[in-house]
């Protein structure tokens, strides 16, 4: 067996199971789930009448490069949405499709880690399990950057020592995060990219939750966008992982991309042709329909806009939570330890919250998790806001 296996940390929801399974929770209130990042709005007609419409393609071995129908259409998205220069993504180098970001941040690890050069992968904590999971199945060891309240829930990059910047081969970044909602501005990417060059390492920025943010004036900068905005219209050493599931509401289409410097995409095109992971050919024409329509993704964040009002209307006066720069999670601090507040709330009023501390790791002396929740605003609004009351009267219960 592969060794590194035993590295690899039970899931989040693995350990919330636990938690819930001690408490037995009222059974006159309906159970409300806001600890799953799950889209719950409709995925969109005119994307699964074409996936039907394309079912004849299942006689067809689809290739892992993808069709050029759909490199182009992915590469008109990102170069609009994230106003980058005419032509300076080109479909052939520059694009390669995914059936989801999670399997691509995973084998992202496996293509461009050297585990003769005792690596260290840095990323975000709290973070997306896969990060961790991806590092250590690369031979890395994983060096964690807390984002606490202190630095706005951000990764610190100044707060990293020169020799962990020199085993730095990979830098996972989630912006907008996963939990915290944070966002990264251009000039922190800027730094990172110039600290890039300095390392030399790769920066895997994860941006799955970029089209959900509540102002239509104030869209999440990208790390292409920043890095173009340098003149570095070639996008060396910088990927970005985009994906269908939250912006269209398709999670189970598995459908992405992953688009940035064409050196790094033609080892990543070798690594993923082995690995044997083209996205199916029905799914390849439903994506090209979502990446070229914004109507849908318009009334996502509407639904998502008044969600956040509705829940933060009820909740912001018992509990220390603001509404996050983007995604659709709210990262509140709990007023007791994580994982009892989690469960007290089940076994009271049948809704669960993630615990904090499950998302993170303990890390210079503290577990920058802790004392936080994670809720999942991915219910009807109807059900968010009874579900923020119900956590209201839990928490005046105290
Ligand atoms: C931060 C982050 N990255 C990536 C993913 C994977 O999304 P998908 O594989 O559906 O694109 C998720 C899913 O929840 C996530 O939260």
């Amino acid at each position: 067996m592969n060794l590194d296996l035993d590295k690899l940390q039970p899931y989040p929801f693995e350990k919330l199971a636990r938690l819930k399974a001690a408490v037995t929770p009222p059974s006159d209130l309906p159970h409300i789930a806001l600890s799953i990042g799950e889209p719950k709005h409709p995925a969109p007609t005119f994307v699964a009448d074409e996936l039907v419409g394309h079912l004849h393609t299942l006689a067809n071995y689809p290739t892992t490069k993808g069709t050029p129908e759909l490199r182009q259409s992915i590469a008109q998205w990102l170069s609009q949405r994230f106003e980058l220069p005419q032509n300076s993504i080109d479909p052939e180098q520059h694009v390669i499709p995914v059936n989801g970001t999670r399997e691509a941040l995973f084998a992202f690890a496996q293509t461009v880690v050297d585990r003769s050069k005792n690596p260290r992968v840095l990323m975000p904590n709290p973070f997306y399990q896969i990060y961790e999971g991806a590092a250590f199945l690369a031979g890395a060891e994983p060096y964690f950057l807390n984002c606490t309240e202190d630095n706005d829930y951000l990764p610190d990059v100044d707060a990293v020592p020169p020799h962990i910047w020199a085993r730095c081969q990979l830098i996972f970044l989630c912006s907008p995060g996963n939990p915290t909602g944070a966002v990264i501005n251009k000039k922190t990417l800027q730094k990172l990219i110039g600290l890039a060059d300095k390392y030399d390492f790769i920066i895997a920025a994860d941006e799955c939750y970029s089209e959900i943010y509540p102002d239509e004036h104030n869209k999440p900068v990208g790390l292409l966008q920043a890095a173009a905005d340098m003149g570095r219209d070639d996008y060396k050493r910088c990927v970005v992982f985009h994906s269908l599931s939250k912006r269209s509401n398709l999670p189970g289409m598995r459908s992405g991309f992953v688009a940035g410097d064409a050196e790094v995409l033609g080892e990543f095109l070798k690594y993923r042709t082995y690995h044997g992971c083209a996205m199916m050919p029905y799914h390849q024409a439903a994506s090209i329909k979502a990446w070229s329509d914004e109507q849908h993704v318009l009334a996502n964040r509407d639904l998502y806009r008044e969600k956040f009002n509705t829940v933060l209307n009820i909740l912001s006066d018992v509990l220390d939570v603001k509404q996050a720069h983007a995604g659709f999670y709210l990262w509140a601090k709990t007023p007791i330890d994580d994982e009892r507040f989690a469960q007290g709330l089940f076994g009271q009023q049948n809704v669960t919250v993630l615990a904090g501390s499950y998302l993170s790791r303990p890390c210079n002396g503290i577990n920058p998790g802790a004392n936080h929740v994670r809720m999942a605003l991915v219910a009807p609004v109807d059900e968010c806001a009874e579900a923020a009351q119900r956590i209201r009267t839990y928490i005046k219960s105290f």
